[in-house]
């Protein structure tokens, strides 16, 4: 069965899914940008034909969690930045040009190129739930929503890159179904790739 509560991100609910990603994957180099940027960049996802989210609204109207999805993370970044890109950028113009941002931010628009060709081009780009709100199926109806979607646009298998050491996300990932694909060095610490079909989780 469908869930009610799962509705596709908007607009309106850009600024939510930008505080629950500050406050749920705070180490994160997107993080870091602010929660500005973050908003515009979940302004930007949706009005991307490679981009799509999800959120999880109470019937009050609070937004308990969010995930936020490319069919390939490289062509969401291009419409992002062709669309959005001033609105982006400006956010973060004060510390933009500083070495160690242009570098990690180099290092993530690389990123996709650089996780290896054999891994599909479709990616979960993230995920959170509000902390009051976890463990009580959210997430797993807003990954059931999101490969449903991925399957509706004929994308057989995608990725979700996640830090080795946030045991949260990993165990999550697993119970979802994720196999994991590699480990490798991102922003100088481990991250894990998982892979799954958009198949494999009992969608409705
Ligand atoms: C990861 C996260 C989104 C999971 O959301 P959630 O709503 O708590 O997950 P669910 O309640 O839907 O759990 C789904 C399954 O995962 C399992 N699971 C979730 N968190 C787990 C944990 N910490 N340890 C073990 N299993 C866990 C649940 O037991 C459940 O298993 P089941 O299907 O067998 O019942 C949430 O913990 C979160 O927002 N974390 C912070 C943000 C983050 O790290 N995001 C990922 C990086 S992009």
């Amino acid at each position: 069965m469908s869930e009610p509560n799962v509705i596709p991100l908007g607009p309106k609910q850009a600024a939510a899914a930008a505080q629950l990603h500050r406050q749920g994957i705070d180490t994160g180099f997107l993080s870091s940008l602010g929660q500005s940027f973050l908003r515009q960049l979940y302004l930007a996802v949706p009005k991307c034909p490679a981009g799509f989210g999800y959120v999880w609204v109470e019937p009050g109207g609070q937004v308990l969690g969010f995930i936020a999805c490319a069919e390939s993370t490289g062509r969401l970044y291009k419409q992002a930045l062709l669309r959005r890109g001033f609105q982006m950028a400006w956010p973060v113009g004060r510390f933009l040009f500083r070495p160690a941002t242009l570098k990690r931010m180099i290092q993530t628009l690389r990123y996709p190129s650089q996780v290896g060709g054999e891994l599909p081009a479709a990616e979960v780009l993230s995920i959170a739930v509000s902390s009051d709100a976890r463990g009580k199926g959210v997430g797993k109806a807003l990954m059931a929503a999101a490969l449903k979607e991925f399957a509706r646009r004929s994308v057989r298998q995608c990725k979700v890159a996640v830090g080795a050491d946030n045991t949260n996300a990993n165990e999550f990932y697993k119970r979802c179904g994720f196999k994991l694909a590699l480990t490798r060095q991102h922003h100088g610490r481990p991250m894990n790739v998982y892979v799954i079909g958009t198949h494999e989780q009992g969608h409705d």
